[in-house]
């Protein structure tokens, strides 16, 4: 691991005042949640992810793009938080001025103790009325228990909003789709004024979320990259730890604060 972890990002992740950790989909692979670019099998075997991501499909066929993400959130509930999620709340409780932002809208991250984790593309445990964003967003988890979805996937009609009965939808941001903007504005800010950056699992090539690691080292941040493959943000990683998340994180954790 020497090789892969040297001295020196142990002690720039030490002496950092305020950090911010990027993630993506590679942090929740551990835990047994694909990602997004892994291959879709069952039911969604002749889609990929991005063409089942969108409000088009939605509206093509809502039962076929509802019953996927009751399938993904089923994944998610039976799922639990890994050592790599575990290792980022120990790099909260050493640098208080931590923010952590993710792509994922899955809720390991709050689960493993992180409650102010920013979500840049919504979330798989807050659908909302296709209609009208300001209908009550408090609609049921899908009856009769998720964790009877079958591994093959289903189709599932959506639920009705309980004001205007339009279809209920996904809380999560589609292709194409604007970004919550609270929470992008909170994450460009957060990325302007750290002053280490660690990307954990993402291939960095979604935008505009892909900008905030680009933001914090155009702004002078030490990025610093974990993922097992290379990525785009190879160039502007001053580091790069070919890794998993599960296993380089809680290293360089145990490395830092020895
Ligand atoms: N540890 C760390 N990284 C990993 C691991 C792991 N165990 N396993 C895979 N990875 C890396 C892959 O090498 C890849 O670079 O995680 C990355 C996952 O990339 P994507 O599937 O593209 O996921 P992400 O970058 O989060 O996608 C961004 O795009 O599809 C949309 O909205 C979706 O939020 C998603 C966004």
């Amino acid at each position: 691991m020497e090789e892969v972890l040297p001295h020196r990002v142990a002690q720039l992740l030490r002496d950092a005042r305020r950090v911010v950790i990027f993630t993506g989909a590679g942090i929740s692979a551990e835990s047994g949640v694909p990602t997004f670019r892994d291959d879709l099998t069952g039911l969604w075997a002749r889609f990929d992810a991005q063409q089942l991501a969108t409000a088009e499909a939605f509206h093509a066929d809502p039962d076929l793009v509802w019953g996927w993400y009751e399938w993904r959130r089923a994944r998610v509930r039976r799922a639990e938080p890994n050592s790599g999620h575990l290792a980022i709340t120990t790099i909260e409780s050493r640098i208080p001025d931590s923010t952590v932002i993710t792509q994922n809208v899955d809720d390991l991250h709050e689960r493993a103790g992180t409650p102010a984790t920013i979500h840049l593309h919504g979330s798989l445990f807050a659908p909302r009325c296709t209609a009208a964003a300001a209908h009550p967003a408090t609609f049921p988890d899908q009856p009769d228990g998720e964790a009877a979805e079958p591994h093959e996937g289903r189709r599932i009609s959506p639920p009705r909003c309980a004001s205007c009965r339009e279809l209920v939808r996904p809380g999560v941001v589609w292709f194409g789709e604007a970004l919550p903007e609270a929470a992008l504005t909170a994450a460009a800010e957060a990325a302007t004024a750290c002053d280490v950056l660690l990307t954990v699992g993402t291939s960095g090539v979604v935008y505009p979320a892909a900008e905030i690691p680009r933001i914090a080292a155009s702004s002078g941040a030490t990025v610093i990259q974990v993922n097992p493959q290379p990525t785009p943000l190879d160039r502007i990683a001053a580091i790069n730890l070919r890794g998993s998340a599960a296993q380089v994180l809680p290293t360089l954790v145990a490395a830092a604060w020895r």
